[in-house]
């Protein structure tokens, strides 16, 4: 029997999406052919909105240019873009898991790619992300002077939001490594909006700076740093995690982190709730062109507009790869 999905974009001003014209809806049964409604959806109903709507997908994501505002090179492999955008999509993107496509000014759609938001201001409308130059698309980022085109918001760059957005006065502890670093600003913000207590444990893992200090400075935290690999950083990880007060703990890095973690969880504090960073291929993150779909318990799942099941997201891609 096939699963009931929890999709991203139900009841926000892009649902009904493509999808549901496709008959592809992942909440709504009707819109997806059948003659009945068997949703567990609790907000307004999507058929309906489908039906004002005229049986066509409401307001869709537009691709807009925007000016860079300032681009600092941290390192050869590092860059730290910042975007002025429109107030509204600030707001829109100062929400954990958050992220838009980036494109060179010159280039065609395709050359889109996903990038994390690391900090939004929304009374300036201004957004920072951290490019890690890595091939074709990042390094014309990275030649872009002006402007650069951007297409959002998107939001499932994490697995695990409601225990983040529900999760108040509780210690929490985030883990964080690599470029995984920069979405890790924004849910350590929404933890403490929630009046959490939080450690974060960084490693500058392959990126070899630990460069989201400056946005956390204002936070009264506790950070850790250490090469999460090292004996010292597993002995720490596990200690920490150990820590029976710890109600949540999100990991932004590898798979094979989320794994190490979600061991860890598994012998010493089975009560934690875990979070973690969104690892699958994003192409469109539209629903549409398949890059992200994976397979669970022999439903296929797109992975860029469905909240998955952690535990079961990561065993899939770790064990059964
Ligand atoms: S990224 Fe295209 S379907 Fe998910």
């Amino acid at each position: 029997m096939t699963k009931r999905l929890e999709c991203i974009d139900a009841g926000s001003e892009y649902c009904p999406c493509y999808l549901a014209e496709l008959n592809e809806c992942i909440v709504c049964s009707q819109l997806q052919g059948k003659q009945f409604c068997d949703c567990n959806w609790r907000g307004v109903c999507i058929y309906q909105e489908y039906i004002w709507a005229g049986c066509k997908s409401k307001s869709t994501r537009k691709t807009i240019l925007s000016n860079i505002i300032k681009k600092d090179m941290i390192n050869e492999r590092l860059l730290i873009l910042t975007l002025k955008i429109p107030k509204k999509l600030s707001r829109e993107l100062n929400e954990p898991g958050s992220y838009i496509f980036l494109r060179d000014n010159l280039s065609p759609s395709f050359f889109d790619t996903p990038m994390s938001i690391m900090y939004s201001n929304e009374m300036e409308g201004i957004i920072k992300l951290a490019v890690q130059i890595n091939g074709p698309k990042t390094k014309l980022i990275q030649e872009c002077k002006e402007n650069i085109y951007i297409r959002g918001p998107y939001w499932n760059g994490l697995f695990g939001h409601k225990y983040i957005k529900g999760m108040h006065n509780s210690k929490c502890l985030v883990v964080l490594r690599g470029i995984a670093q920069a979405p890790g600003v924004i849910v350590i913000s929404k933890l403490i909006q929630n009046n959490n207590n939080v450690t974060v444990l960084i490693d500058k893992g392959k990126i070899g700076e630990y460069f989201i200090e400056e946005y956390l400075k204002d936070f009264n935290i506790t950070i850790f740093k250490k090469d999460i690999l090292s004996n010292d950083g597993q002995n720490l990880l596990r200690n920490l995690i150990s820590n029976q007060n710890i109600k949540l703990i999100y990991s932004g890095g590898s798979d094979a982190q989320h794994l190490n973690i979600l061991n860890f969880i598994d012998h010493y504090n089975t009560e934690a709730y875990l979070a973690v960073s969104n690892n699958n291929t994003i192409c469109c993150g539209e629903g549409i062109c398949g890059s992200c779909e994976i397979e669970i318990n022999g439903q296929k799942v797109r992975s860029c507009k469905v909240q998955l099941d952690v535990r079961k997201a990561i065993e899939r891609r770790i064990l059964h790869a």
